[in-house]
C-alpha cells in the first residue's frame, strides 16, 4: 500500500518559497544522507510551486529551463540515485497559488508527464479554480490520471480543508489531504492548527489516508518564506510531538542543509517518528484538557500497534504546571511502565496514572507499556 504510514519528507514552500533551484534541491537530498534525515525514514524530497517555465511546450509543462536546466528527469535520476523519492507541485485550477501554470484541463497531460518524469509525489493545490467548478471532483480527475499513468505517485490535495477532503479524499485516491489553511513559523500557528483544528478529524485517518496539518515549521527560527517571530525549541518539540501523534505527514520545512543541533534532535528522535509510523495509523485523539484561568493543558492520546499507547501530556499555558493522565482514560487497567519519549528513558512503573511538570509551552511525551 502507498503511503501505508505517515509520508515523510522535505518541501522547499516553508523557507524558500519561489526561490528555487536544481542546485537547491540536489543540496537538499544531500543532506538527507549527510544528516542522517534519510535513515531517520525522511524520503520524500518535494519541489513546491515555482518551478514551471512560462508556457506549455507541445502542451506540456515544463521546467523552468534557467534554474532547472536538466528538466526535472535529471533531478529526479540523482534523487533516486541517493535512494530518494522526488515529489513535485501543480494546482487544480488555471494558474498556481504563485501564478504559473496550473493543470486545470490538463489532468491526464500532466499526470503522465510527472509519471515519466520519474515522479513520486504529487501536492495539488487549489488556487484561480474556474468559478462554478466543482472542488473535489477536480481532484477526482487528477486521482484519476494518476491511477492511469501506472507509477505509484503519493497524492497529497492541499484545498485548505475548504471542502471537508477528510470526507472524499481516500474515494478520489488521495494519500493525504491539507486540513487548515497555511502553517506560519509562530507558535499561535502550531497551536490553532495542531490543537484546536484537528479535533474530531480522527476517524478519518488511516493507513493510505492521512490527514495533514501542514508541514513542520521545526527549525526555522523566524527565517524563510513563513518565517514569522520564530519559535523555541521547546515549542518546535511540541509541535514535533502532536505532529507525531496525530499521525500527520512528517514534512520538513526549514533549510535542511544547515539544521541546528537541537533541531536534529527533534526532528529524529527515533522514538517520536516510531509513534508516527506505527502500523495501526490511529490519529491521536484529545482526551482531556483542563482550563485554568488563561492556563491550558490537553492530554492527546494514541494507541499503537504493540499494544502500549503514546500520549503527549501538553502545557499551551504560559507558566510551568503539573498535567497528568489516568491509565483508565486510555484504557489501560493495569500499572503501566511509563517512558519518557524525549528522555528516551524509561521513568518507572505507576498504577492509575502518571502526572509530571511541564514546562510553558512543552510537552511529556510518553509510553505506557502496559505490564
Ligand atoms: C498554497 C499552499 C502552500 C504552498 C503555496 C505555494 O498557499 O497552501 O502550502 O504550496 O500555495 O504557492
Amino acid at each position: 500500500m502507498l503511503a501505508a504510514t505517515p509520508p515523510m519528507g522535505w518541501n522547499t514552500w516553508n523557507t524558500f518559497g519561489p526561490q528555487i533551484d536544481a542546485e537547491l534541491i540536489r543540496q537538499s537530498a544531500e543532506a538527507f544522507l549527510d544528516h542522517g534525515l534519510a535513515q531517520a525514514g525522511y524520503s520524500y524530497v518535494v519541489i513546491d510551486d515555482v518551478w514551471e517555465g512560462r508556457e506549455r511546450v507541445d502542451g506540456r509543462l515544463v521546467a523552468d529551463a534557467d534554474r532547472f536546466p536538466g528538466g526535472i528527469t535529471d533531478l529526479a535520476d540523482d534523487v533516486h540515485g541517493k535512494g530518494l523519492k522526488l515529489g513535485i507541485y501543480s494546482c487544480a485550477g488555471t494558474l498556481t497559488c504563485e501564478g504559473e501554470l496550473g493543470s486545470y484541463g490538463y489532468e491526464e497531460v500532466d499526470a503522465a508527464t510527472f509519471a515519466e518524469w520519474g515522479v513520486d509525489f504529487l501536492k495539488y493545490d487549489f488556487c484561480h479554480v474556474p468559478a462554478g467548478a466543482n472542488g473535489p471532483e477536480l481532484y477526482r480527475r487528477m486521482g484519476q490520471a494518476l491511477r492511469a499513468t501506472g507509477r505509484d505517485i503519493v497524492f497529497s490535495v492541499c484545498e485548505w480543508g475548504s471542502h471537508q477532503p477528510w470526507l472524499w479524499g481516500a474515494a478520489v485516491g488521495a494519500h493525504m489531504w491539507r486540513t487548515t489553511g497555511d502553517i506560519v513559523d509562530t507558535w499561535e500557528s502550531i497551536v490553532d492548527i495542531g490543537f484546536v483544528r484537528q479535533v474530531g478529524l480522527e476517524p478519518y485517518a488511516g493507513p493510505g489516508r492521512w490527514n495533514d496539518p501542514d508541514m513542520l515549521v521545526v527549525g526555522m527560527y523566524g527565517k524563510g518564506n513563513v518565517g514569522r517571530g520564530g519559535c523555541s525549541d521547546t515549542e518546535y518539540r511540541t509541535h514535533f510531538s502532536q505532529w507525531c501523534l496525530l499521525a500527520a505527514p512528517l514534512m520538513i520545512g526549514c533549510d535542511v542543509r544547515d539544521m541546528s543541533l537541537a533541531t536534529k534532535d527533534i526532528l529524529m528522535n527515533p522514538e517520536a517518528i516510531a509513534v508516527n509510523q506505527d502500523a495501526r495509523g490511529i490519529q491521536a485523539r484529545k482526551i482531556g484538557e483542563q482550563v485554568h484561568a488563561d492556563q491550558v493543558s490537553q492530554v492527546w492520546a494514541k494507541p499503537l500497534a504493540d499494544g502500549s499507547v503514546a500520549a503527549g501530556l501538553f502545557n499551551l499555558g504560559e507558566r510551568s504546571r503539573a498535567v497528568g493522565v489516568g491509565f483508565g482514560s486510555v484504557g489501560i487497567s493495569t500499572p503501566c511502565i511509563v517512558r519518557d519519549l524525549w528522555a528516551r528513558d524509561d521513568v518507572g512503573i505507576f498504577r492509575g496514572s502518571y502526572t509530571t511538570e511541564v514546562p510553558a509551552h512543552g510537552v511529556a511525551m510518553i509510553r505506557l507499556i502496559p505490564q
